[in-house]
């Protein structure tokens, strides 16, 4: 049966960082929820808060007020796989390898775990590559392998911060669609702040919009291309999705000129 409690609420999060050099209040108010299996991104101005609030999200940093909580059918907090801009595969070891580690830091080298590892390699294409070494991947191969790796430890919910704004233009739109496919596939609940209007119109269920700092939730916008019989594979030619661009991106104009 479906819960009604969002899989995770943000209740009025406040965050302060403390340094020598004082106070610099990063989160003012954050209120927003995520669904169990949806898709939200974040977008806001550059230095706004966006990877503070995933740090609080995933526990690496306490709320300084406010409340974040979380809600399971497993009455267990959920397990939080994290992927960066930077893959931190290790050049050394192999792609198998790489994909290993995880499960080895947390001595969880199961056969179940070994065969998901081999079923996710296969399902997506990626077997051939097994034994190669990071290098002699290309930028968006290795960021998929990299998503592979956090799959691995079976994570309830992912944290996607900026995972392909190292990657040129046309490797981000494959790679993004992938990461896209194989997260609602394997039917995460993910959260992916980005720079990119398009990448948060294109993939997300819901964009969360940040104000400028001190942070708070400027607007919540529902991203319904399913409710108007649009694929995912066909949105970047929709009308719709040439609205939702615009929307964002005027609301973060206004945001970076309200100075
Ligand atoms: N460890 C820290 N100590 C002090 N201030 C910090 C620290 N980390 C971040 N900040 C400040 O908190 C604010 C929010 O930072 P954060 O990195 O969360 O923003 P962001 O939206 O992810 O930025 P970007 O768009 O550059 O990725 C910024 O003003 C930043 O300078
Ligand atoms: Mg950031």
């Amino acid at each position: 049966m479906k819960s009604d409690k969002p899989f995770v609420h943000l209740d009025h999060v406040k965050f302060s960082y403390y340094s020598s050099q004082g106070e610099v209040e990063a989160l003012r108010d954050i209120d927003f929820s995520v669904e169990k299996g949806s898709f939200t991104a974040i977008v806001g101005p550059s230095g706004c808060g966006k990877s503070t609030i995933l740090s609080l999200i995933s526990g690496l940093l306490k709320p300084t007020g406010g409340y974040i909580t979380f809600y399971s059918e497993e009455f267990a907090p959920p397990k939080i796989g994290y992927m960066l801009q930077h893959d931190h595969l290790l050049e050394w070891r192999d792609v198998y390898k790489n994909i290993l580690l995880g499960l080895e830091i947390k001595k969880q080298k199961t056969p179940q775990n070994l065969e998901l590892i081999d079923s996710l390699l296969e399902k997506y294409n990626l077997s051939d590559v097994k034994h190669q070494k990071p290098s002699q991947l290309s930028g968006g191969m290795r960021q998929r392998i990299a998503l592979i790796r956090t799959l691995a430890l079976r994570p309830d919910l992912l944290l996607l911060d900026e995972p392909f704004s190292a990657l040129d233009y046309q490797t981000r739109l494959s790679v993004s669609k992938d990461v896209y496919d194989i997260i609602k596939s394997e039917e995460k609940t993910a959260i992916l702040v980005t720079h990119d209007i398009s990448e948060a119109a294109a993939m997300a269920d819901t964009v969360v919009l940040l104000t400028k700092p001190p942070c708070r939730v400027k607007d919540i916008i529902p991203i319904e291309f399913e409710k108007h019989g649009i694929s995912r594979d066909e949105v970047r030619n929709s009308k719709l999705f040439q609205q939702y661009f615009d929307k964002i991106w005027k609301e973060l104009q206004n945001e970076n000129t309200n100075q």
